[in-house]
């Protein structure tokens, strides 16, 4: 891993979403819950309209997070705007509008928050136009110091880095599970991070992984109990639904075990 990474002080826990068991995800509701339950990053999704407008949304379609129906990829801005992506998670909710990316960003630094974006290419759209639109907008909101960058998309990665050097973009490479050539990935990408699926790391492979210098991330751990024995294997932050599960459980930052 090369030396040039920003000394990022990551929390032991990362609200995933924003904080998507208490507020509708990806939301700018859910981080200001996220914020106001104590969290100091926030991890969400990005991707883009119809129209080339960067939005923090999850899905390829609107049906599961919003009063809509059809393709995100079909909307422009104004269409958007008059979703209510929040009624569908509460009442308490109703009237939430979608949050461009500009609009988090401001949240963001009002709240001097953290965040990991993860650049969300669904189906055949273009991970390299979604980080052309996103990393310079990222690159002039946020330090180093309070930004991750992922994606599972390679093409994606491969652009964003292209577009930053390691001092200024930290990217995280997002896997189901961590294939055999991850190093290989990682040092491609002069990446700060990897981030798996907690259900699918193996003891063997994080020790790997921490070996070589490289920050281990985890998703989506709901249940401290059963996540417990990943912070011994060197795990350094939990992306959760619920963080404040995690409370009395997850070991201090920088404390290998619990
Ligand atoms: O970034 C970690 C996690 O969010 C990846 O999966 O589907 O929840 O975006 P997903
Ligand atoms: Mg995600």
């Amino acid at each position: 891993m090369s030396s040039s990474h920003p000394d990022i002080a990551l929390p032991r826990l990362i609200a995933h979403r924003g904080l998507a068991a208490h507020a509708p995800e990806n939301t700018l509701a859910a981080v200001r819950a996220a914020h106001e339950a104590g969290c100091r990053w926030v991890e969400l999704d990005v991707q883009l309209l119809g129209d080339g407008t960067p939005v923090i949304w999850h899905d390829a379609t609107l049906s599961r997070c919003s009063d809509g129906n059809g393709r995100l990829a079909a909307l422009d801005l104004a269409a958007a705007r008059r979703l209510d992506v929040g009624s569908w998670f509460g009442d308490a909710f109703r009237g939430e509008r979608m949050a461009t990316l500009n609009e988090m960003l401001e949240l963001l630094l009002e709240r001097n928050m953290g965040v990991n974006m993860e650049l969300k290419v669904t189906g055949k759209r273009s991970g390299t136009e979604l980080a052309e639109a996103v990393v310079p907008r990222l690159l002039e909101a946020l330090p180093a110091e309070r930004l991750i960058l992922s994606s599972f998309d390679r093409l994606a990665l491969q652009h964003a880095r292209s577009l930053a050097d390691a001092s200024l973009l930290p990217i995280g490479v997002l896997t189901e599970s961590v294939p055999h050539k991850w190093r290989f990935r990682c040092e491609s990408l002069d990446a700060f991070s990897i981030h798996t699926d907690w259900t699918r790391l193996t003891a063997h492979r994080a020790n790997e992984i921490k070996a070589a210098g490289y920050r281990l991330l985890c998703y989506t751990p709901n249940d401290p109990a059963a996540f417990a024995n990943r912070w011994a294997w060197g795990v350094d932050s939990a992306i959760s639904d619920d963080p404040t599960l995690f409370d009395s459980i997850a070991p201090p930052p920088g404390e290998a075990r619990a």
